[in-house]
């Protein structure tokens, strides 16, 4: 009575043959929309084969990666250039939102240098009047982007964005002429090692 065979007659020509745990399978058609689809991925699929593994026709996800890079360098590249270009023109900002995005800056990558009010620590104050490299807010500029690498000044070019560079030459423009207590001695005024080593 359970046999699937015997029923399969009087149940639906549909009803394929086995069953288990008492679960039986219709061999339906597959639906027109479903089977479109199969054709459509199929197609596509040896399309895009076609186009970029046998005929290498596009760029695969390296070379892809490699051009949008290379694209991204040269903007950037470009951005330095423009700034480093107008470096001598360029004026401090005097904008809140500029001046705390430099302070923040000046926080995290300075003050272990230069003290959180400029005093100077192992670099110089930046408070007086005194500039080792020139005075004029171009020339701090040009100092953190170049760094002094043999006396210890970081080259920030590449690590800070020009904006931020701006920024943070625009916030040590206002430590100008601040006071801070115990600053740093200044290097033309420091005593010279009287002790020679040969
Ligand atoms: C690792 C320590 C160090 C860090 C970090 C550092 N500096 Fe300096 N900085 C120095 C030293 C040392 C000098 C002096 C270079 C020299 O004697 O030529 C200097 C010099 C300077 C000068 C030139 C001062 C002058 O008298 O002409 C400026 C401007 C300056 N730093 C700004 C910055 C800014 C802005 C940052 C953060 C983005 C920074 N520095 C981070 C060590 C540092």
């Amino acid at each position: 009575m359970n046999d699937p065979k015997d029923r399969k007659q009087d149940q639906d020509p549909l009803l394929l043959d086995h069953e288990y745990d008492g679960i039986q399978e219709l061999d339906n058609n597959l639906p027109r929309w479903w089977v479109w689809l199969f054709y459509l991925c199929t197609l596509f699929a040896l399309l895009y084969m076609g186009y970029y593994h046998v005929l290498g026709k596009g760029d695969l996800q390296i070379a892809a990666y490699t051009k949008e890079m290379t694209l991204g360098d040269a903007i950037k590249d470009a951005a330095q250039q423009k700034f480093e270009s107008t470096l001598g023109s360029l004026e401090p900002s005097r904008d809140l939102v500029v001046l705390a995005k430099g302070g923040q800056v000046f926080t995290t990558y300075c003050a272990p240098c230069h003290r959180n009010d400029g005093g100077g620590l192992v670099g110089p104050n930046l408070c007086d009047d005194y500039w080792i490299h020139g005075d004029k807010f171009g020339d701090n500029l040009k100092i953190v982007i170049t760094g002094v690498p043999e006396k210890g000044m970081l080259t920030w070019k590449g690590v800070l964005t020009p904006s931020d560079i701006h920024a943070v030459a625009s916030y040590i423009f206002t430590l100008r002429g601040t006071h801070p207590p115990n600053p740093k001695i200044r290097e033309d005024q420091a005593p010279v090692p009287t002790e020679v080593f040969e």
